[in-house]
């Protein structure tokens, strides 16, 4: 009767048998979405990697009906998937089986903006974008940024802990969230928005819990966050990087750190083959000449932030003199204008884009050393040419966040392949482990990479996790199957 369908992988998976099916006598027509064709873009994630069967998405306005909905499915014993705005790239965003979504996509209202502090409170489906926006008005900006930003929703973030392109400069989730709301599974309401502070020590700070918790412990519905003071002056370098060794890559990234300093907000990287992507698939040209491109084996992205345009040209300046003196950089494209900034930025940030282009995704993200980072692409490859795997995937590349040694490492092939899958999986989570990395960096766990955890995660550390989400959601009934292994 429940058929889920994850394109990825077999996971044998059923249904728990204790949840309640829901009938018709369990809502009313108010605020929901019940009918086939407007359930569909809630049931599949971004990836188009899995697919649930749910049949009510419920969307509330307030707390307090995000609060009277889950007491209901607690007495009724009915499961349930949060959900922002389904950018997540682990499964974690949509039901498995027939969980009921709950949207935050109304829950979009600007709390407060206070201008002594800096301290942004909203509602949790409020779109980065739009927060982004908002706070600009004020000279502010917010701590993270992220390629999604258009469509996630704060509240989402922070159940992720989202990384992105600014956590170099501005720091994680972890640090900048103030004050979260969070209705948890029997309805009621945790809330430490109340009087959001820089500095708070009575006791144990239990908002943290929630942060990257995945829907798992209780859905945030209100988020206070403190936002930066925005950059009056921000400029965007394109690095062609000389030499086919990821270690000039490094070299790179040392110089920046030295000679950039306080002022670098984003240090970004992306191989050849990413280039070659947003090329084929996304019709962006490469912005070097041809001479440059056919040597270039890696790009660097990097971006500074400053109060004073003057200082930074003149750091960019030493930089680009360092570059050239240790012969580590081929080409150097410093962005003009606006539309300069945002076609480089969107070579980087239209990665992802591209490659769902191609047909399937396997998709990784993955935490290691500096100096072993781009080893496990080289290592990928290396596996396919000898297993003959040439002619089934069609790319296999590595971009990502060097400044927080965070690797994305996508494979692609037109359709979903066993033997691709099999040639990655485990693979490269033991080499992950073996190089002392972590297998997730900042798309959490979700529902594909749940069962990977202890090659990241000690067994006396799961068995906490387990016994929080026992405390906070016992009937288990928020986002089943998902984050925590099966036993
Ligand atoms: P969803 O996808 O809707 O949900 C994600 C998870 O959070 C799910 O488990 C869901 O159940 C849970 N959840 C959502 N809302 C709530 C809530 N209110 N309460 C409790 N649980 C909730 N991620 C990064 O970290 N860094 C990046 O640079 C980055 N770039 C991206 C670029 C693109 C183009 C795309 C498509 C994705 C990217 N992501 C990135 C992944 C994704 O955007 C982030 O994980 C984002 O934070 C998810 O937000 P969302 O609102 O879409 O959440
Ligand atoms: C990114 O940094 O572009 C995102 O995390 C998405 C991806 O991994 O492709
Ligand atoms: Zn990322």
């Amino acid at each position: 009767k429940f058929s889920f369908l994850i394109q990825t992988r077999n996971l044998a998976l059923k249904r728990f048998p204790n949840y309640s099916i829901l009938t018709d006598k369990d809502y009313r027509k108010n605020r929901c979405l019940d009918d086939v064709n407007s359930l569909d873009s809630y049931n599949e994630d971004w990836l188009k990697s899995c697919k649930g069967n749910s049949k009510l998405v419920l969307l509330p306005k307030t707390t307090l009906e995000l609060s009277e909905i889950l007491k209901y499915c607690y007495a009724k014993n009915l499961a349930i998937c949060p959900q922002g705005g389904n950018t997540g790239l682990v499964g974690g965003s949509v039901p498995v089986f027939d969980e009921i979504i709950i949207s935050t996509r109304l829950m979009n209202q600007i709390i407060k903006l206070d201008e002594e502090s800096s301290i942004l409170s909203c509602q949790s489906g409020c779109i980065l974008q739009n927060l982004d926006d908002y706070v600009s008005q004020r000279s502010l900006i917010m701590p993270l940024d992220l390629g999604a930003k258009g469509s996630c929703h704060i509240g989402g973030n922070v159940s992720t802990n989202a990384g992105g392109l600014r956590l170099l400069r501005y720091g994680s989730l972890k640090g900048n969230v103030l004050g979260l709301e969070v209705v948890l599974s029997n309805g009621e309401i945790l809330n430490s928005m109340n009087v959001p502070l820089r500095k708070d020590n009575t006791g144990f700070d239990t908002k943290q819990i929630f942060i990257g918790s995945e829907g798992q412990l209780g859905f945030i519905s209100g988020v206070s966050i403190l936002c930066p003071p925005r950059p009056r002056a921000a400029n965007l370098i394109l690095v062609a990087c000389n030499g086919k060794s990821f270690q000039n890559v490094i070299q790179i990234f040392k110089t920046a750190k030295l000679e950039l300093n306080e002022i670098l907000s984003a240090f970004e990287f992306m191989d050849r083959e990413s280039m070659r992507a947003v090329k084929e698939n996304s019709n962006l040209e490469n912005p070097f000449s041809i001479e440059v491109s056919e040597k270039c084996d890696f790009y660097c992205l990097v971006e500074t932030h400053s109060s004073d345009e003057e200082s930074a040209l003149r750091k960019i300046e030493n930089f680009y003199s360092k570059l050239s003196e240790k012969d580590l950089g081929l080409d150097c494209i410093v962005a003009e204008n606006k539309t300069q900034f945002s076609y480089i930025w969107s070579l980087r940030e239209r990665i992802a884009e591209s490659l769902t282009k191609d047909g399937h995704n396997y998709k990784y993200d993955i935490s290691l050393p500096l100096n072993k980072m781009y080893d496990l692409v080289i290592d990928i490859r290396k596996r396919f040419s000898e297993n003959d795997a040439k002619n089934y995937f069609r790319r296999c590349i590595g971009y990502g966040h060097l400044g927080d040694s965070n690797l994305h490492l996508n494979v692609t092939s037109e359709k979903y392949d066993e033997k691709i899958f099999k040639l990655l999986e485990p693979f490269l989570y033991e080499w992950t482990m073996k190089n002392n990395g972590s297998i997730s960096a900042e798309h959490g766990l979700g529902l594909k990479k749940k069962n990977y955890i202890y090659y990241s995660k000690t067994k006396e550390n799961v068995e906490y996790m387990r016994k929080l989400k026992k405390l906070f959601d016992p009937k288990l009934l928020l986002n089943p199957y998902k984050t925590l292994p099966d036993f």
